[in-house]
């Protein structure tokens, strides 16, 4: 039988991107010959040492290699070396914003065994997922400094809501909403005591978008008190919809309250309208931690994160029996309570041998 072929660009990128990307790897190729379709992939060479090298963070011959693939699996960027913003602008925000890949969907689901620092908590009261809109918000750039350096310095950096933006990731929250087997809540955070235009526009949009969903029980909590929740009572969030940063802000503390930095993964994705923008390619999946370079090269990095984003990829290429294998792996893994100190969230085994252990588990 003759397997249809999808292209992944595989941007491992600074720190342990790489370490945890190649441990993503072996777990896909463990899983290569039982997949529906052949993953072809195409190692795409981007980050600081590239970027240092040539001066161009992204190469229009990468870009071109990014728009004809059907995913990319990205590991962090990142590097003291370069100045701040110049990778993150230019590679993984060049990504979300030049794809529109709108959605940032980011579970914060614990599993067994896993180590949570909320005292009286456990696995069955930490199951949320939070859908972070992922092209507007202050993450557009829009704004800029005036009397630079002098001090009468002005920085203005503005926050872009627009109708359709708002729109689409609430809708696409309500749809995720009614279709998982949760609590079917939806709960928009936002700061609408505060910022009375933006995010009035958000209260407007979920309710008028609501009336659509009878059977999801609708709430709004301002971005504070919803802090507050996720360490004083998590049990009661089920989905959650938010804007770029807050959802940014949320889902490290999501992360750390779920299991650790370590265990949580992400989907970049153009999901309600795939076939009709851009380019091809609808879907970056990558772990929400970053390049850790205090850490680098160590083989102290935890790479479940990265290989549950390699599930996530999976589940987006309707690869769904491989993607139920790895997410049943993990949570072996996890539940065997070899690989985590006791209270922390800090591995006691290699990074290579956690990998080995899932690709066992398979
Ligand atoms: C994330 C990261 C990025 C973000 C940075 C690296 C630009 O923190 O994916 O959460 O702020 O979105
Ligand atoms: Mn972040």
């Amino acid at each position: 039988m003759v397997r249809e072929v999808k292209k992944i660009a595989v941007v491992p990128g600074d720190g342990i991107g790489r370490e945890v990307i190649s441990e993503g790897l072996k777990v896909l190729k463990k899983l290569e010959p039982n997949l529906s379709a052949e993953f072809c992939l195409l190692d795409l060479d981007l980050g600081a040492d590239a970027y240092l090298r040539t001066h161009e963070a992204m190469p229009d011959s990468v870009w071109k290699e990014i728009l004809g693939a059907d995913a990319i699996y990205l590991g962090a960027v990142g590097d003291p070396r370069v100045p701040p913003g110049i990778l993150e602008r230019e590679v993984l925000l060049r990504i979300r914003f030049d794809l529109d890949l709108y959605i940032n969907l980011r579970p914060c689901e614990m599993y067994a065994g896993a180590f949570t620092p909320l005292k009286h908590k456990s696995a069955s009261d930490i199951r949320f997922t939070v859908v972070r809109e992922n092209t507007e918000s202050v993450y557009t750039g829009v704004g800029g400094v005036f009397k630079k350096g002098t001090a009468e310095e002005v920085a203005i950096q503005e926050d872009v809501n627009t109708r359709k933006g708002v729109e689409r990731a609430v809708r696409y929250a309500y749809e995720l909403c009614a279709a998982r087997a949760g609590k079917r809540e939806l709960t928009l955070v936002d700061k609408a005591n505060v910022l009375t235009y933006a995010h009035q526009l958000w209260r407007r949009v979920f309710s008028e978008v609501g009336q659509e969903y009878p059977q999801i029980k609708q709430s709004a909590l301002y971005v504070d008190a919803c802090a507050m929740d996720f360490v004083r009572r998590p049990e009661r969030f089920d989905v959650i919809v938010t804007n770029n940063i807050f959802g940014d802000i949320l889902t490290d503390l999501g992360a750390v309250i779920s299991g650790g930095l370590g265990l949580s993964a992400s989907a970049n994705l153009r999901p309600l309208a795939p076939e009709k923008t851009v380019s091809r390619c609808w879907g970056m999946f990558e772990p929400v931690h970053g390049s850790a370079p205090d850490i680098a090269g160590k083989g102290l990095a935890n790479p479940l994160a990265a290989i549950l984003a390699l599930k996530m990829l999976l589940e987006a290429m309707n690869e769904k029996s491989a993607a139920q294998k790895i997410e049943q792996a993990v949570a072996k893994v996890t539940a065997g309570g070899k690989i985590f100190k006791p209270e922390s969230t800090d591995t006691s085994i290699s990074t290579s041998a956690i990998g080995d252990l899932v690709v066992s588990s398979l």
